[in-house]
C-alpha cells in the first residue's frame, strides 16, 4: 500500500562531504577545533579513525566532536593498514594528505570500494612525488609512500571530480611552492571554503571559463570551530518522497545549498515540483535554507549535462522522481555514475524496471517514461548492490508503490544516513520500522 503523506518538520544529518573535510582539516591544524553537526555515518567515522591513526586526537564531546590536530608536516606513521570501508571520499582525500608526508600507508576497502578507480588520484599525486603500489587496475588495496618535500604541480582535471581536486589541494598543504588545480567544469568547493576558514589562502581565478585554484605550501592551519549544515544529498530523498506522495507538505530544516550541490533542486523545479526555500542563511560558510516541499505533479525533462556535477549523487533520487512524472526524462553525460558505490545507471535501471517503471539504459544515461503520477506496482526483492543511495531511492519509490518494495540490503544506508528508515517512518506517520529488509 502506498505510504501516507509526508508531513511535519524534519532535520537530516550533517553533510557527508563537509564532515569528512572538517575532520581532516581539524586533524591537520595545530590546536583544538570543535565540530558541531558532524554526520556520524560509517563513512565519516572511517575518516575519524584514519585521522587518529595519523596522529590526531578525535573525540566525541556530547553532540559535538573535538579534534586536537597533529599539524601539517608532522603526521605519524600508521602502524596498521587504514581501512577505508565503503568510503571513496576518505580514500581519495587521505591519499592526498599522505602523499606529501614522509610516511607509508596501506589502504584497504570493502568489495565495492576495491572496484572503484584510484588512478585518477594516483596520477597527479604520483607527479607530486608519491609512490603507489595499487592492485591490478589501479584499485585498493594499495600502498602509498609519501614524499616530503613533495613537488608542486599544475594539473588540469581530466574528470570533473571534487575528490581529485581536494586530494591535490590537500597534498599541496605540505608541498613547498605553488600547486594549481585547473577545473574545466566546476565541482563542489567545500575544500576551498573550509581551507580558508582554517586560515589557508586558496586563490581562485577564472581563466577562459576554467577555474584555477592555487595553494602555496607549506601552509599552517589554525584551529577552527565548524558547524556542519544538513546534507542536501540526504534531504534529496525526502524532497522527492514528499513531491511524489499526494497530500505531502514537509519542511526539511537546515539544508546546505552550496551551488556545487544543489542541481537536483533546480531540476525538480523545472519538472514542476513545489519546493520553497525558506529562511536562507549562511552556516559555517555555506548557504543553507529550510525547504518546504509539497506534493506536485511532475513533468519529464531533458537534463542538461552541464548540471550533472552539481547533482552527481542525486541521480538515483531523480530517477525515482522521473518514474512518477508525466512524459519522458532523458539524462546523458552520466558516465561517472558507473563508478560510484555501484554502477548506478545499471542498478537503478534494473531496480526501477523490477517495480514496474519503463526505463531505457544507454551508455551514459537513462531515459525514463513516467507513470503520469500513478503508483508503480512495487515488488522485489531488489538488489541494491550494497549502495546506500540505491537502497534509499527504493524506499522513496516504495512510498508511492502499490505493493511496497523489498530490497536485499538496508544495512548499507548506515554509511551515509543512520536513522533514515526511522525518519521516513516519522514523516509518513508509519509505526516504527520492522527489522526486515522490507521498505514499506
Ligand atoms: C565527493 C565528491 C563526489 C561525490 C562523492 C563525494 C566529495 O565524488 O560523488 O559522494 O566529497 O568530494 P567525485 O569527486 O568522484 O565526483
Amino acid at each position: 500500500m502506498p505510504a501516507g503523506p509526508l508531513t511535519g518538520r524534519i532535520r537530516v544529518p550533517g553533510d557527508k562531504s563537509i564532515s569528512h573535510r572538517a575532520l581532516m582539516l581539524a586533524g591537520l591544524a595545530v590546536g583544538r577545533s570543535r565540530i558541531s553537526g558532524l554526520l556520524e555515518g560509517e563513512d565519516v567515522l572511517t575518516t575519524a579513525t584514519a585521522m587518529r591513526a595519523l596522529g590526531a586526537t578525535v573525540e566525541r564531546d556530547g553532540a559535538d566532536w573535538i579534534v586536537d590536530g597533529i599539524g601539517v608536516g608532522t603526521l605519524l606513521q600508521p602502524d596498521a593498514a587504514l581501512d577505508m570501508g565503503n568510503s571513496g571520499t576518505s580514500a581519495r582525500l587521505l591519499m592526498g594528505i599522505i602523499a606529501s608526508h614522509g610516511i607509508t600507508a596501506a589502504l584497504t576497502g570493502d568489495a565495492s570500494l576495491s572496484r572503484r578507480p584510484m588512478a585518477r588520484v594516483i596520477e597527479p599525486l604520483g607527479l607530486m612525488g608519491a609512490h603507489f603500489t595499487p592492485s591490478p587496475g589501479g584499485t585498493l588495496p594499495l600502498m602509498i609512500e609519501g614524499l616530503q618535500p613533495a613537488v608542486p604541480l599544475t594539473y588540469r582535471l581530466p574528470v570533473p571530480s571534487a575528490q581529485v581536486k581536494s586530494a591535490i589541494l590537500l597534498a599541496a598543504l605540505n608541498t613547498p611552492g605553488t600547486t594549481t588545480v585547473i577545473e574545466p567544469v566546476a565541482t563542489r568547493d567545500h575544500t576551498e571554503r573550509m581551507l580558508r576558514a582554517f586560515g589557508v589562502a586558496v586563490d581562485a581565478e577564472t581563466v577562459d571559463v576554467e577555474m584555477h585554484l592555487s595553494l602555496t605550501g607549506p601552509a599552517d592551519l589554525s584551529p577552527c570551530d565548524i558547524t556542519v549544515p544538513g546534507d542536501p544529498s540526504a534531504a534529496a530523498f525526502f524532497a522527492v518522497a514528499a513531491t511524489i506522495v499526494p497530500g505531502s507538505d514537509l519542511v526539511i530544516e537546515n539544508v546546505g545549498l552550496n551551488p556545487g550541490r544543489s542541481g537536483l533542486y533546480r531540476v525538480l523545479d523545472e519538472m514542476g515540483a513545489a519546493i520553497d526555500l525558506q529562511d536562507r542563511r549562511e552556516i559555517g560558510g555555506e548557504p543553507v535554507a529550510d525547504l518546504q516541499v509539497r506534493h506536485a505533479p511532475l513533468r519529464g525533462v531533458t537534463i542538461d549535462p552541464a548540471i550533472v556535477p552539481s547533482m552527481i549523487d542525486e541521480f538515483p533520487a531523480l530517477f525515482v522522481a522521473a518514474a512518477f512524472a508525466t512524459g519522458t526524462t532523458i539524462t546523458s553525460g552520466l558516465d561517472e555514475l558507473r563508478v560510484k558505490e555501484s554502477d548506478r545507471l545499471g542498478t537503478m535501471a534494473q531496480a526501477l524496471r523490477a517495480i514496474g517503471a519503463r526505463v531505457g539504459e544507454h551508455a551514459d544515461g537513462l531515459a525514463i517514461e513516467g507513470s503520469g503520477g500513478r503508483p508503480l506496482a512495487g515488488g522485489g526483492p531488489i538488489e541494491v548492490r550494497h549502495d546506500h543511495r540505491i537502497a534509499m531511492s527504493m524506499a522513496v519509490a516504495a512510498c508511492a508503490s502499490e505493493a511496497g518494495i523489498e530490497v536485499d540490503d538496508i544495512s548499507c544506508i548506515a554509511t551515509s544516513f543512520p536513522g533514515f528508515a526511522a525518519l521516513l517512518d516519522r514523516a509518513t506517520g508509519e509505526p516504527p520500522p520492522s527489522p526486515s529488509g522490507t521498505t514499506s
